[in-house]
């Protein structure tokens, strides 16, 4: 049985810079997804995945963050004075247990497998998972519970793939397949953003990870990689042939959040899915044809 994951690490340090000007001021990990911020369904996955304490690895401009995970007391007094229950509880919903997630500061853009080295201190030597607020799955158990289910079996690296279409593969860490066997996939290559017609397969890393705090010691001193970043991908592929590398094809639907058009999808994915949203929101899309 392996050691069982209980934390996370969010990196939130991006600029994202395809959603100004909205971004100036909101972090990007604040954009709404209907009515909840992109970080709150990232904590909630983890949360119901068995993660009990989160690393949020922030950067300048992100104190937004910090208030969204804290009590709003003007704000609850009010909607506890006007006998607004439901408000109230969604507000109080949306408050981590104490101590239950921390914050360090990326204090330079430089890739994120720097943003997830700042957090080692937070790892000690346990496993860890690793979720992009960015990537919003849509599943049911979530994708970090799947991942999680299938880490018990086989211990080592566990990361969330999917494929994508040939012309998207240089967006995406690539994935070198082995073996498949119900869903997973052993991961034989890791590559960062391949250039177009060298991908080894469509097979894409999407943001979710479970790794080992060996990973840690390859991230010190990294060079960086691709797009001059310093590269989580390039740290994993070191971990190939350590131990158990394997890449889950989830269940669920997976969208891309820090893209407007995937974040304006995911929007209308999750009305749809809302039984008092979805009858106004059909005739909304019929009308546009
Ligand atoms: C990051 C990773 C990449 C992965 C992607 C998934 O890239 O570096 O390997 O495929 O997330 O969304 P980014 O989207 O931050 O450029």
């Amino acid at each position: 049985m392996p050691v069982p994951v209980r934390k996370a690490i969010l990196p939130v340090g991006g600029l994202g810079t395809r959603f100004l000007p909205a971004t100036k001021s909101l972090p990007k990990e604040m954009l709404p997804v209907v009515d909840k911020p992109l970080i709150q369904y990232a904590f909630e996955e983890g949360r119901a995945a068995g993660i009990e304490q989160f690393m949020v690895v922030t950067g300048r401009g992100k104190q937004a963050i910090e208030d969204h995970f804290d009590h709003a007391v003007e704000l609850q007094d009010t909607l506890a004075r006007r006998g607004r229950a439901t408000a109230l509880q969604l507000v109080r919903d949306s408050v981590p247990v104490p101590g239950q997630v921390s914050y360090t500061r990326q204090q330079d853009p430089l890739g994120l497998g720097h943003a997830v080295w700042c957090a080692r201190h937070f790892i000690g030597d346990e496993p860890v998972a690793i979720i992009l607020p960015d990537d919003l799955i849509i599943g049911e158990p979530g994708c970090l519970a799947q991942m999680v289910e299938a880490y018990r079996e086989t211990g080592g690296t566990v990361i969330a793939a999917m494929e994508v279409p040939a012309e998207q593969v240089s967006s995406y860490g690539i994935i070198t397949p082995g073996w498949t066997r119900d869903g997973l996939v052993e991961v034989r290559g890791l590559v960062e953003k391949p250039a177009a017609g060298t991908a080894p397969s469509r097979l894409a890393v999407i943001g979710r990870y479970i790794v080992q705090a060996s990973l840690f010691a390859h991230l010190e001193g990294q060079e960086p990689g691709a797009g001059g970043e310093i590269q989580i991908t390039d740290a994993l592929t070191r971990e190939i042939g350590a131990g158990p590398f394997n890449a889950l094809l989830f269940e669920g639907r997976r969208f891309d959040c820090g893209d407007r058009t995937g974040w304006l999808e995911a929007n209308i994915a999750c009305a749809l899915q809302r039984a008092d949203m979805r009858p106004a929101v059909s005739a909304l899309l019929a009308s546009y044809g």
